[in-house]
């Protein structure tokens, strides 16, 4: 049996398997990875989009802004083979949730399911868990109203810099920025859900980012079989009982067919 056999075998078994997703999951799709080769942060500076420079100069943090949305978002992009396998395992097998890092909204147009923020689960619906938000939208920093972000991206391309709420109040990319706490509700769903695996997928991130990144570690802890399938080496291999080295469109299909034969 290969260890892609083994960790099949453990997620047929399983009562609770959970998935966690970074950039690497998105990057067959054309959305850029943050980190490796040609990454978003070799092209720009973390910096710009922190949450106390959102604080200190909007206008500057909207116009940054603008040009990574570009970067990351540009064109049509959608699910890919791994996106689909993911959601295939969670329409016919024991997939509890996908926590995910990424915010381009692709699990979520792969497999329309609960948001995992409270909304009513039925037994056969996977969460999707956006730990650091939706990119595709925005909110109010006064009112707390959530929009559509095209229609305000593109008012702030035509030169309104910061966009405003009919409230007054500032947008804000409905992400979480550096320096900006992850809603509490958020990482203690995900960190139960961590507790409640017994098998724990970390597919295509690089594992470094906090609070993120301890996920593994605390499925790990609590006895889970944690799988992680990425390209390059994590700093949780070392927790891991199956490292996959594989490209996520040719690892997750095959994850599936195995799953659901
Ligand atoms: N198949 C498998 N793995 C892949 C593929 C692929 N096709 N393409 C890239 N990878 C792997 C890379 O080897 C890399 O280790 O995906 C990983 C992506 O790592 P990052 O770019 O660091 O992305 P992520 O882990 O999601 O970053 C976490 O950092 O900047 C913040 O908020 C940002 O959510 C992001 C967080």
């Amino acid at each position: 049996m290969n260890d892609l056999e083994r960790l099949a075998d453990d997620v047929r078994r399983a009562d609770t398997v959970v998935a966690f997703t970074g950039a690497g999951i998105s990057a067959p799709s054309g959305v850029p990875t943050f980190r490796g080769d040609d990454g978003v942060w070799d092209k720009f500076d973390e910096g710009q989009f922190a949450y106390g420079r959102f604080q200190r100069d909007p206008e500057g943090f909207w116009a940054d802004r603008l040009e990574l949305q570009r970067e990351m978002f540009d064109g049509e992009f959608e699910p890919n083979a791994a996106h689909e396998a993911l959601a295939a395992m969670g329409r016919n097998e024991n997939l509890e949730a996908i926590l995910t890092q990424n915010t381009d909204g692709l699990h979520g147009e792969a497999a329309p399911a609960s948001d995992g923020t409270g909304g009513p689960d039925t037994d056969d619906e996977t969460t999707i868990l956006e730990l650091h938000g939706n990119s595709q939208r925005v909110r109010c920093t006064d009112c707390g109203k959530r929009r559509d972000g095209d229609p305000i991206f593109e008012r702030a391309a035509g030169g309104e810099l910061p966009p405003t709420c009919d409230c007054g109040g500032v947008f804000k990319p409905d992400v979480v920025l550096f320096g900006e706490q992850l809603p509490g509700a958020v990482i203690q769903r995900a960190r139960s859900l961590a507790r409640e695996s017994d098998v724990f997928l970390a597919i295509g991130s690089s594992l470094v980012v906090e609070p993120a990144a301890s996920l593994p570690r605390l499925a790990a802890s609590s006895g889970a079989t944690v799988g992680i399938v990425n390209l390059e080496s994590t700093p949780c291999d070392g927790i891991a009982d199956v490292v996959y080295r594989e490209d996520v469109t040719d690892a997750l299909p095959r994850l599936r067919d195995l799953v659901l034969e």
